[in-house]
Parts: C-alpha cells; structure tokens; sequence
C-alpha cells in the first residue's frame, strides 16, 4: 500500500484503538523518558502515550492523514512533533533518540533490512530499539495482518539490526484479539 491507500484508509474512519500497543507501553515503561522517535506512527497511538509519559516524540509516517487523526487528539501536546515523510527516504538522523519504535511496518525484505539498520543507527548509544510487527507464522496460524510472507517479520531479520547490542527480547509473541490470537516477532535491545 502506498501513501495515498493509507491515507483513503484513515480516511474512512479510525483504524487502530487511542490505547497503547500493551507489549511496547510496558517495555518503553521502564526507561527514563527522553527523546523518541516513532516510525510509521499512524494515528499516533504510541507517540501520544510516550508524550504523556514526559517523552518527547518525533512522530513520522508518509500518511498525512493517518497523522492529523494524531494531532487532532486532545491529548497531543507540544511534546509531539508530527513528520509526513517516507521512512524509504527519509533522512532518520545519527545517534539522536533515546528510544526507537517500529510497530507494525510492513516492507518488501530489503526495504526493511534498510528501515531497520537506519533505525538502529539512529539510535544513541545506552538507547533502545523496539520493533514490533505480524510473525511470517501468523499466516498459518495467526489471525489478521497483510497475507504475503514476504512482508512479514521473522526474529532472524529483526536480529540483523542489532548485532553487537544487548537484547533483551528478540521472540515470536501471542497477542490476543477479537478475532483469534495473532502471531508477531518482538525485538527490544539497547545499543551499547
Ligand atoms: C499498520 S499501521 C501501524 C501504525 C502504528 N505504528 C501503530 O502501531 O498504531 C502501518 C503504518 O505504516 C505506515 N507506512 C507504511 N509504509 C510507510 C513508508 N514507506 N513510510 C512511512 N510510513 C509508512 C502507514 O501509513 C501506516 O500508518
């Protein structure tokens, strides 16, 4: 899907719930906040809840649509800096946040590898990166997300991003929904 399906998408109504990802909000719990950037942020789900934790967010996603619903939020405050751009292309920055999220980024492999390793660059050194996203299992037996394996996450290319650094997760996931349980691969590390 490009910029403007997710923009017809958002457009049509909400898409995900104002609630915070559950795995992600506990994991980013524990560190002190600082400066985070959130990558394909959507609606603004985890940008809005980092800002009421005291972060302060970079909120990036090349749907423009998708982030106004973000903005518009009563809770979105001056701690959240909205960026319309395409994580392909977008410059992420060296070493500048204390906490880098993905979640539920969908790319063809080689695009991810790339997203993913200019993430992890973007990453200071004692920060973390957390990405989360649909397990290449959740097509056989897990429920929703995109149907083509080669847009799905396995730990082996979240892995890649983080040779060298201290992981604390790298793991398939069960997530609970209305439809069924979903499969997904988790990877949280901190950069040394
Ligand atoms: C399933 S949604 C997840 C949104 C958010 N991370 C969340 O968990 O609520 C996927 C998001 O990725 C964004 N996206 C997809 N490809 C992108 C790209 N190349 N550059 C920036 N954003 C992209 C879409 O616009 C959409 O908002």
């Amino acid at each position: 899907m490009d910029a403007s399906d997710w923009d017809r998408r958002y457009a049509e109504a909400r898409q995900w719930s104002v609630e915070p990802n559950q795995t992600a909000a506990r994991l980013i719990s524990a560190l002190p906040a600082g400066r985070a950037l959130d990558v394909a942020a959507g609606e603004g789900r985890m940008a809005l809840w980092l800002a009421a934790q005291g972060w302060r967010v970079e909120a990036l996603d090349f749907s423009a649509v998708g982030l106004q619903r973000g903005q518009q939020h009563a809770a979105a405050d001056a701690r959240v800096s909205w960026r319309v751009a395409d994580v392909r292309t977008a410059d992420l920055g060296e070493r500048d946040f204390d906490l880098v999220l993905v979640l539920y980024l969908h790319l063809p492999r080689a695009d991810m590898r790339d997203v993913l390793a200019r993430c992890a660059a973007a990453v200071r050194p004692g920060g973390h990166l957390l990405v989360l996203g649909h397990d290449r299992e959740n097509l056989s037996r897990g429920v929703g997300g995109p149907q083509e394996d080669a847009v799905l996450y396995d730990t082996a290319l979240l892995g890649e991003a983080v040779d060298g650094w201290q992981v604390a997760q790298l793991e398939q996931i069960e997530r609970s929904t209305d439809s069924g349980t979903a499969i997904d691969t988790l990877l949280f590390a901190r950069r040394p």
